[in-house]
């Protein structure tokens, strides 16, 4: 007979059941928060009178010292007390006896569970948030040290306009600068205090749930027992968000691993953040933003899990919830590893602008801006797009780039051409001919440099 449970049952469990019940192996990290919740929850039920003040003084001493001794490691976890709630109760009891028994009055594990939860992913988006930031200043500062380059931009990945490497980078920065606030944004419907639901319904002890949840810094308390003890929709947000982020270091790291081939030879990786081969000498792989792009995979996959194991749930709690934690606790640590990472490896990138350049005087660039010219002479948008559309066949079957073409030349194609066309076929002058807000002018790029350090206070 389990210890837990006592009275009601006649026989053990079996000992399969055990291992498949068991949660402490895994939410023992949720044990500071369990402590808080419990210490908020003592407290009010001396204050309320619902157990003696003197009790609630000794359970308070009692789980710190327990605190203590986790934090030191010496605390002994064990899988017979299924879960981290058990195991801090029974060694609670052990230390002070029957005060510890009344922790438990008028709560429950699954408003308890759903409350460390709670508490856990307030505290884990907070740290991701630093993370978030702490990537966006590296990114700001790679924009600021390579202002001067220019590579091409792309659409479908084939070259279409030239572009600041600094506006590239700072396109990454909008995306997560969106994280940050999609994360920022989740804690108004995280931090609310579940505790006082009980099992499912309430309970009849007049607990005071605002003074716990003042306590423990919710900014609320759940509107219906029923919901509070079964909703998960927090985490599928949390893993939702975390999977947007991921996606977001993969489409960097993509970028990364194509920019460092031989065939683009665009950026090197530092070494610090590079793999070789066991049997190529000559091998220097990506790995660092391989792997990223393939734990990306991994999160999506927790928030899979998540959204799998609530899809079928009738009301209320189900054991079922306790398969949200190795999801949500993956999800969590797989997004901060990858963003400390990315953000470190940054610095370590060396630009080879001369590779970008050469590049950017390869597949025609210039084209938008020459028919833009006619365009300006009066030449009507759809003719002067076909006009230079000739202009390139011709180039391109001659093997010639288009700022080879002498004046003469441009007029062969159209009279509208004059000296100050040549201009045009200058990398640096096509960038900062994009003057508007949003576009790549130097002018431009630098304005959201300064806006975004002001934003990040780098
Ligand atoms: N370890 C459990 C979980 O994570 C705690 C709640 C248990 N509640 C219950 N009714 N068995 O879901």
């Amino acid at each position: 007979m389990s210890e837990l449970w006592g009275g009601r049952f006649e026989r053990k469990s079996n000992e399969l059941v055990e291992k498949l019940g068991e949660s402490v192996s895994f939410d023992s990290r949720l044990a500071r928060f369990d402590i808080l919740g419990s210490i908020a929850h003592a407290r009010m039920l001396g204050e309320q009178g619902i157990i003696a003040k003197g009790d609630a003084r000794k359970i308070i001493s009692g789980l710190k010292a327990i605190d203590r001794e986790i934090d030191k490691g010496t605390f002994v976890w064990d899988t017979a007390l299924e879960d981290v709630h058990m195991n801090i109760e029974a060694a609670l009891t052990a230390r002070i006896g029957d005060a510890g028994k009344r922790l438990h009055t008028g709560r429950s594990r699954n408003d308890q569970v759903a409350a460390d939860m709670r508490m856990w992913t307030r505290y884990q988006i907070s740290v991701i948030c630093g993370r978030l930031e702490l990537l966006q200043i590296e990114l700001v500062e790679f924009a600021q040290k390579h202002i001067e380059v220019i590579l091409p931009g792309c659409t479908h990945l084939q070259h279409a306009q030239p572009v600041l490497l600094a506006h590239h980078m700072l396109a990454y920065v909008e995306m997560f600068s969106r994280d940050y606030d999609r994360f920022t944004e989740l804690n108004k419907r995280i931090n609310i205090l579940p505790l006082g639901s009980a099992a499912l319904a309430g309970t009849s002890y007049k607990l005071n749930r605002k003074m716990v949840a003042e306590e423990l810094g919710f900014d609320g308390i759940s509107a219906n027992s029923m919901d509070a003890v079964s909703d998960r929709d927090y985490l599928i947000e949390f893993c939702s968000n975390a999977s947007i982020t991921m996606m977001h270091l993969s489409r960097l790291c993509e970028e990364f691993v194509l920019w460092s081939t031989p065939e683009f030879g665009y950026i090197e990786i530092g070494d610090a953040f590079t793999t070789g081969s066991s049997i190529m000498p000559q091998k220097k792989n990506p790995d660092v933003a391989e792997l990223v792009r393939g734990k990306t995979g991994r999160v999506y996959g927790d928030l899979m899990a998540l959204l799998t194991v609530m899809k079928g749930l009738p009301m209320t709690y189900n054991r079922d919830l306790q398969e949200d934690k190795e999801p949500a606790f993956d999800a969590s640590d797989t997004v901060l590893l990858c963003l400390h990472v990315v953000a470190r490896m940054l610095p370590s990138i060396h630009v080879n602008a001369d590779a970008m350049l050469e590049a950017v005087r390869e597949g025609f660039l210039e084209a938008t801006d020459l028919a833009d010219y006619l365009t300006a002479k009066g030449t009507p948008f759809r003719d002067a797009h076909e006009i230079i559309g000739r202009l390139v066949l011709h180039c391109s079957k001659k093997g010639l780039r288009l700022s080879e073409l002498s004046l003469g030349q441009l007029q062969a194609f159209s009279e509208s051409f004059e000296a100050d066309a040549l201009a045009l076929l200058d990398p640096v002058t096509l960038v900062k001919r994009r003057d508007i807000a949003g576009g790549t002018a130097p002018k431009r790029v630098r304005a959201a440099i300064k806006r975004a350090r002001k934003r990040l206070g780098s």
